[in-house]
């Protein structure tokens, strides 16, 4: 199977997990092109068998570079196989509300770009107070204090469950090629 991974990255946790997918199917013997999107020229999506496109929530969105490239591809990424990775920090807990909040980004992600992703996979992002500036710094220790008051604030945690992104990943590929 050919595959297209586009992301989007702020701090660079979606990067590393869109060249981890491209490993594992590369390694399952498919063929895979990798594009952040923020770089990518015009890309034709007919030549691929399915699409993954990733993205991180900040503040409530996904990147706009995402939306745009959704907007445009629309028609093209609903006719084929299609998976959203949605990267946060919301799915590193239980929190309802929390889970309710990615949803309605989901939701309205679809709604702005006429693209409703047939799988989302949500998954676990990264804290990593070594990226940000002094006020990303701030907000987001006050938001982890909360959320998981053992960890050490000074320094970057990853909250990605390999295991888990692997078993949904794989589970999407069968279902999809059978
Ligand atoms: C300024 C800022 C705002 C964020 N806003 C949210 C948010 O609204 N909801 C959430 O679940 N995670 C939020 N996060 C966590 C990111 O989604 C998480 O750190 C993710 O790993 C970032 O992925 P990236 O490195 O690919 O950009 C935020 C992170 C930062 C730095």
């Amino acid at each position: 199977m050919k595959l297209f991974i586009g992301y989007a990255s702020t701090e660079g946790q979606t990067q590393k997990i869109a060249r981890h997918l491209m490993d594992r199917l590369v390694g399952q013997g498919h063929s895979v092109e990798l594009s952040a999107l923020s770089e990518a020229g015009p890309i034709d999506l007919s030549r691929f068998d399915a699409a993954v496109l990733g993205a991180s929530v900040h503040v409530g969105h996904y990147q706009s570079v995402l939306s745009g490239f959704a907007e445009a591809q629309a028609d093209k990424l609903t006719a084929m196989p299609s998976l959203l990775l949605s990267v946060s920090l919301a799915a590193a807990g239980h929190d309802a509300e929390d889970w309710r909040g990615l949803e309605t980004i989901l939701s309205d992600f679809a709604q702005a770009t006429g693209w409703t992703p047939a799988e989302v996979v949500q998954v676990a992002g990264a804290y990593e107070p070594s990226k940000y500036d002094v006020f990303r710094r701030f907000v987001m220790r006050r938001i982890i204090a909360a959320k998981d008051p053992e960890t050490d604030l000074d320094w970057d945690k990853e909250y990605t469950d390999w295991d888990a992104l692997n078993a949904q990943i794989d589970a999407w590929v069968a279902k999809i090629t059978t």
